[in-house]
């Protein structure tokens, strides 16, 4: 079989993708606005920033407003939500697919930050696999669209249990895609990812998988995906304030930007 190329296109849960770089869900970051300067660059998938399921059942404001909007110029887009309580997760599900033109609905079940873990949301469903296979059911019920699931390797280092979850969310949940960033919880986003892991990860699942962590130099992510066989790159911090990341790795941009030689100036 020929190798892929990150400029082929793919599928995800029936949804066409036209290529395989995508943005990263970026908590704080990751609005309309940004997904839309990454899909300029080249982005053939957007993830939103996490999203409450809990603000949306509950109508907060800003939550269904300003944290729901997408714009038709970014599609496909994912949202992503996060959230421990499968009922919530369903109505916040059904919500999302009935006011919004999302393409897919993403679960957030790799948060490391204490304020989500200790509402058993994020990292914390890592180890409590019949809750997370039971939210995503639940996500999938709700919406009737195309659920993935961002996890990590385990909570603590040398930990795998992210991979064995990864495994009942495709077989007991049905969910079309993981993103895995194989990075325990505990040291957040320092240190290599292990993408041995990963490689294990998708020569044992049979629904595609986004791999993210580390990706910052094109030559070290375009060696990851070959070396994982991974069906897409996810690219984070190192496209923040760098779009042309994306135009780099789909070959449409050679080299680092350099500021222009002179600019416009503003004389009022
Ligand atoms: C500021 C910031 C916000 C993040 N927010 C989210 C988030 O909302 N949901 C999520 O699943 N991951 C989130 N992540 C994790 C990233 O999506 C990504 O998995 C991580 O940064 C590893 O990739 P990198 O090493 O290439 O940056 C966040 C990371 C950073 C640095």
């Amino acid at each position: 079989m020929a190798e892929r190329a990150l400029t082929d296109p793919w599928t995800l849960g029936g949804i066409e993708i036209p290529n395989r770089v995508v943005l990263a869900p970026l908590a704080g970051i990751g609005n309309w606005f940004v997904r839309l300067q990454a899909k300029r660059y080249g982005a053939g998938l957007v993830v939103s920033e996490m999203v409450s399921s809990f603000g949306i059942h509950h109508g907060n404001h800003k939550t269904v407003t300003e944290m729901l909007r997408t714009v038709p110029e970014e599609k496909p887009v994912a949202l992503q939500l996060f959230g421990q309580d499968p009922d919530v997760m369903r109505s916040a599900a059904a919500y999302v697919a009935e006011h919004t033109d999302v393409d897919v609905i993403d679960l957030n079940m790799g948060c490391p930050v204490p304020k989500v873990m200790k509402t058993g949301a994020g990292a914390a469903l890592l180890k409590d696999a019949d809750t997370a296979v039971a939210v995503a059911a639940a996500a999938r019920e709700g919406s009737g669209l195309p659920v993935t699931v961002k996890l990590r390797s385990g909570q603590r280092k040398g930990e795998a249990e992210g991979y064995e979850l990864a495994h009942r969310l495709v077989a007991e949940a049905g969910v079309a895609g993981i993103s895995f960033h194989p990075r325990s919880a505990q040291v957040h986003h320092r240190g290599e990812p292990d993408l041995e892991l990963a490689r294990a990860l998708v020569a044992s699942l049979p629904v595609p998988v986004i791999l993210s962590g580390g990706m910052n130099e094109p030559a070290w992510i375009a060696d990851a995906f070959r070396f994982t066989g991974a069906e897409a790159v996810m690219l984070a911090r190192g496209a923040l304030g760098n779009p042309w990341l994306f135009a780099r790795m789909l070959g449409t941009r050679d080299g680092e930007p350099t500021p222009a030689r002179s600019s416009p100036s503003c004389t009022g």
